[in-house]
């Protein structure tokens, strides 16, 4: 990837909520709709400072001048997206039926997400980062768009969408470089990290567990039952995070070990009863979705396939069907 080329596209991109234009009126929506419509932009608002939270963690992990920069752009790009997401809860929020707050859920799930990343390895942070910005990117921003159907939301989810691509593009380029050789050379040199270090890590991931399934279970999930009654688009999201687990025919590194454990697990004839309903809480994802949802074709052709190419793949989701 050209990195001076992508740090020019991530400051010409910048762009500001006032850029739009909310002097409009919402199409008209019944109590249901407008409470939902509401519900699920506060909520977005807070996954989307969620995200910024993460690549302030992204930022910190790597030392390519390069790549720093553009992480602090994201960062703010997040932020952008987060007021976006708060302008259009308030923009859609036209009889003031209730109330509106975060899930509580998302709120009890965003701090400790973020402190279980900040204790991960640098891949496996990176993994949870592609995958949540896969789901919210292909599955849940582009669902609640359609859903809405106002022109409101889909002037902002552009600007929003345009950001989005940029990020796709570095998560899936950070992949490449953890499955590199490269990097590999890096982590031997590095120390082991401590005892209580370790424990800590495990705490802190534990507790993420914990909190996960209903953030997931109440954030995406429920929401999508309505939103993609069939599953189709998260089904999407989540095979391409599988795909890219599986990419490298190694496993060397943890967080493909780690995926590649569960679904082995999750798909044994004997463990599956037993365990299915521990590898579910592990992976923090509902039953559908850890099993295996990829071909033996479309395993050989990502494997065959560029980072770039998988990246550019799975931007291409957002815009057809
Ligand atoms: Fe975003
Ligand atoms: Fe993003």
């Amino acid at each position: 990837m050209d990195l001076d080329r992508m740090l020019a596209q991530c400051r010409r991109d910048q762009w500001n909520v006032s850029d739009l234009d909310w002097s409009g009126k919402p199409r008209p929506m019944s109590r249901e709709e407008e409470e939902q419509v509401v519900q699920l932009f506060t909520d977005m608002a807070g996954i989307e400072r969620l995200a910024s939270a993460l690549f302030r963690e992204q930022e910190r992990r790597v030392e390519e001048p390069r790549l720093k920069e553009i992480f602090r752009t994201f960062i703010r790009d997040e932020i952008r997206h987060a007021q976006a997401a708060q302008m259009l809860a308030d923009y859609y929020d036209v009889h003031h039926y209730r109330h509106y707050q975060e899930s509580k859920s998302l709120r009890e799930f965003a701090p400790v997400f973020v402190a279980a990343i900040h204790h991960l390895s640098d891949d496996v942070a990176n993994a949870y980062v592609v995958t949540g910005e896969l789901l919210l990117d292909i599955a849940l921003l582009r669902s609640i768009d359609d859903h809405v159907g106002d022109a409101m939301s889909g002037a902002a989810m552009r600007l929003i969408n345009r950001d989005e691509s940029r990020h796709i593009a570095i998560d899936y380029h950070m992949c490449a470089y953890y499955a590199s050789d490269e990097y590999e050379e890096k982590l031997q040199k590095q120390t082991a990290p401590s005892l209580s270090e370790r424990a800590q890590a495990a705490r802190t991931f534990s507790q993420m567990l914990y909190y996960a399934q209903p953030f997931i279970r109440d954030v995406f999930l429920k929401p999508m039952e309505k939103l993609d009654p069939r599953g189709r688009r998260l089904r999407e999201a989540f095979k391409r995070s599988q795909l890219l687990g599986m990419k490298e025919r190694s496993s060397r590194r943890p967080f493909t070990r780690f995926t590649r454990a569960l679904q082995v697990g999750f798909e044994h004839p004997v463990l599956k009863p037993v365990l299915g309903n521990v590898f579910v809480r592990l992976s923090g994802v509902g039953p559908d979705f850890l099993a295996r949802l990829y071909s033996e074709e479309e395993l050989a052709r990502a494997r065959r396939m560029s980072y770039e190419a998988l990246a550019d793949e799975a931007l291409g989701a957002k815009t057809e069907n």
